[in-house]
C-alpha cells in the first residue's frame, strides 16, 4: 500500500458554490465583508510566503522560534503516533514537529489545496521513510472525520489562523475540532497575542506594499472567477487595530463612488466614496482568554508556551 494516500472530503465544485454564495452574501449586506479564504489562490498564496519573510510580519518567526526550541516538550508531552495538521499548507513550520515526534506513525495534513498537499506529502515521504500520509483535502473548519490511524493523536492548528475566525466562528471550529479527539489526544494551537499596536499594524500594513497587492489579490480572485470588473487601483488597503475586539481587520476602502459588476451572480455591486469591505480579522490573544475559549469546548489546557519577546504563544490542550 503507497504510504501516501489523499482523499478529497470536498466536491469538486465545492470551491465554486462556496465562493458565489460568499460573494453573495457578502457583497450585499452591510458592512461588506469577505471571507479571507478567497486569499489564497495560487497568486496570493505566493504573496503570503513574502509577508512570512518581511521584517515587520513577527508571527511566522515568533511561532518557527517556540516550534524549535519545544519540539523536544511538546513530542514528550503529546507522545503522539498521528500528526494532523488543519491548515497544513507547505507543512513547513511541521517538520520541526515531524523530527521531534520520533514514535509517529502517520501525518495527517488538512488543506483545501491538493497541490500544496501532494507536494508536502510526497517532500515528506521522501524525508521519513516509514512515515504514512493521509492527506485530506477539505477546508480546516469543516473536518468531520479523521483517517484511522494510530493514536494518540495530536491535532495542530498553527501559523495564528484562528484569529481568522470571530468568536462565535472559533467556539464552533474549537467544539467541532473536540468531537474529533478521543482521550489522550491532544490539540496543539498557535495564537499570535496583544501587543502594541503599531507593531501589529505594521505587521498588517508594511512599507513594500506586499499586504496591501495581497489584500488586493481578493479582487482579482472574484474577477478572473466571476467575471467581475473590480478595478484593484480604485480601492486602498486599510490595515487598523480594533481595540475593543482585539483583532486587526483588513479592509479595501473604495477610492470613490463605483458599481462593480459581478456578471456570474447577475449582480451589479455599488460602493460609495470611502466605503470599506472588510477582507479579514486577525485576532489577538491573551493566555487567560486562550484557556477560557478551549475550556469551553471541553479542552484542557496543560501547556502554555511563547517565544523570547513574548510575541506569539503554543499552547498544548487535552480532550
Ligand atoms: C495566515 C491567517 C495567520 O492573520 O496573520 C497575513 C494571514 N493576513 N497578513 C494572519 C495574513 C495579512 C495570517 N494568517
Amino acid at each position: 500500500m503507497s504510504p501516501f494516500r489523499i482523499t478529497r472530503t470536498l466536491p469538486e465544485d465545492a470551491t465554486d458554490a462556496s465562493l458565489r454564495a460568499d460573494v453573495r452574501r457578502g457583497l450585499t449586506k452591510s458592512p461588506k465583508t469577505l471571507p479571507p479564504k478567497w486569499f489564497y489562490d495560487a497568486h496570493g498564496s505566493e504573496l503570503f510566503e513574502q509577508i512570512t519573510e518581511l521584517a515587520e510580519y513577527y508571527p511566522t518567526r515568533a511561532e518557527r522560534e517556540i516550534l524549535v526550541d519545544r519540539a523536544g516538550e511538546i513530542a514528550a508531552a503529546a507522545r503522539a503516533r498521528t500528526l494532523v495538521e488543519l491548515g497544513s499548507g507547505s507543512s513547513e513550520k511541521t517538520r520541526h514537529l515531524i523530527d521531534a515526534l520520533t514514535g509517529l506513525d502517520a501525518y495527517v495534513p488538512v488543506d483545501v489545496s491538493e497541490s500544496a498537499l501532494t507536494q508536502a506529502g510526497q517532500a515528506l515521504i521522501a524525508e521519513r521513510p516509514g512515515l504514512d500520509v493521509h492527506a485530506l483535502i477539505a477546508d480546516f473548519t469543516t473536518v468531520l472525520a479523521l483517517p484511522d490511524t494510530p493514536g494518540p493523536r495530536l491535532v495542530a492548528f498553527l501559523g495564528g489562523t484562528i484569529g481568522n475566525l470571530l468568536p462565535a466562528e472559533r467556539a464552533r471550529f474549537l467544539a467541532s475540532v473536540r468531537a474529533l479527539l478521543a482521550p489522550g489526544d491532544a490539540l496543539l494551537l498557535g495564537t499570535d497575542l496583544v501587543k502594541d499596536e503599531r507593531v501589529l499594524v505594521r505587521a498588517y500594513d508594511d512599507a513594500a506594499g506586499v499586504t496591501a497587492a495581497f489584500n488586493k489579490n481578493v479582487l482579482a480572485v472574484v474577477n478572473r472567477e466571476l467575471g467581475a470588473d473590480f478595478d484593484p487601483g480604485a480601492f486602498e488597503h486599510v490595515a487598523l487595530w480594533d481595540a475593543g475586539n482585539e483583532w486587526i481587520e483588513m479592509r479595501l476602502r473604495s477610492r470613490t463612488a463605483q458599481t462593480v459588476k459581478i456578471p456570474a451572480l447577475d449582480l451589479a455591486v455599488d460602493f460609495a466614496a470611502g466605503e470599506e469591505l472588510r477582507t479579514e480579522v486577525s485576532a489577538k490573544f491573551r493566555e487567560e482568554g486562550v484557556r477560557t475559549e478551549l475550556a469551553a469546548a471541553g479542552l484542557e489546557s496543560s501547556h502554555w508556551w511563547t517565544d523570547g519577546a513574548g510575541r506569539f504563544a503554543l499552547s498544548l490542550s487535552t480532550a
